[in-house]
């Protein structure tokens, strides 16, 4: 499986957005990473359809949403049904908040988006284990949800070598997603550990050359 990067967006200086997507289109980010919060099942409100509306015509970059808000169940199916089509390709939601996640996961699908599922770093990741043939993306946090430019919870990497060793076990190929305090200097630890989609929002955002960040991460990707 093929590793890459996501930029978190909600780190990017949104006075000049289309400098930000700019520069970034000049490095090898693989995503863009959306943060959506309600300020209920997370303390902050972010960015919404508002803003996708006018990403989604514009960046060419494909876009990843994280969902963190306490009814996915009802607000996932009305983003599905907008964003289909445009450059969407994958739509996550919290495990511990999502009610029916068959139903989510086959409606997000059939509109041709990757589900991905997420996990809260006081879950632990064994519950994830049963709704596997669903998913095609487990997102592991690294970070309690919410905020951009945290330290990362080092005692989750032990999540990561979990469910690598349980995906290898099963022969399944679903990539894992690992989001929150990720920067150039503890990428290696992650992938390492067999995460493929690495999320950084300060980590590229507060650096000066995003093209240059964004390769040294990829330089420290295992086999580089
Ligand atoms: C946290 C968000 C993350 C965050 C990442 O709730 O889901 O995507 O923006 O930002 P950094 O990389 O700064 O922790
Ligand atoms: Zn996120």
């Amino acid at each position: 499986m093929k590793n890459f990067i996501a930029a978190s967006l909600i780190a990017a200086n949104f006075w000049n957005l289309e400098k930000e997507f700019k520069r970034l289109k000049e490095s090898r980010v693989g995503w863009i990473h959306y943060d959506i919060m309600d300020g209920h099942y997370v303390p902050n409100i972010t960015i919404g359809s508002c803003e996708l509306d006018s990403l989604v015509k514009k960046s060419s970059i494909p876009i990843d949403i994280h969902f963190m808000v306490s009814n996915p169940d009802e607000i996932v199916p009305l983003f599905v049904k907008k964003y289909k089509n445009l450059n969407v390709v994958n739509i996550t939601v919290h495990l511990e908040v999502c009610s029916n996640i068959p139903k989510l996961s086959r409606l997000i699908k059939r509109a041709g988006i990757g589900f991905g599922l997420a996990v809260h770093p006081s879950t632990p990741i064994k519950n994830i284990y049963k709704f596997i043939r669903y998913i095609d993306l487990a997102l592991i946090m690294t970070v309690k949800p919410g905020f951009a430019g945290q330290k990362i919870i080092t005692s989750c990497i032990k999540k990561i070598k979990a469910l690598s060793t349980y995906l290898k076990h099963n022969n399944l190929e679903i990539p894992i997603q690992v989001d929150g305090g990720i920067k150039s200097d503890n990428v290696s630890r992650l992938t390492s550990a067999g995460a493929n989609i690495i999320v950084s929002g300060t980590g590229i955002f507060k650096t000066n050359d995003y093209k240059e960040t964004v390769k040294e991460m990829i330089n420290s990707f295992p086999g580089k």
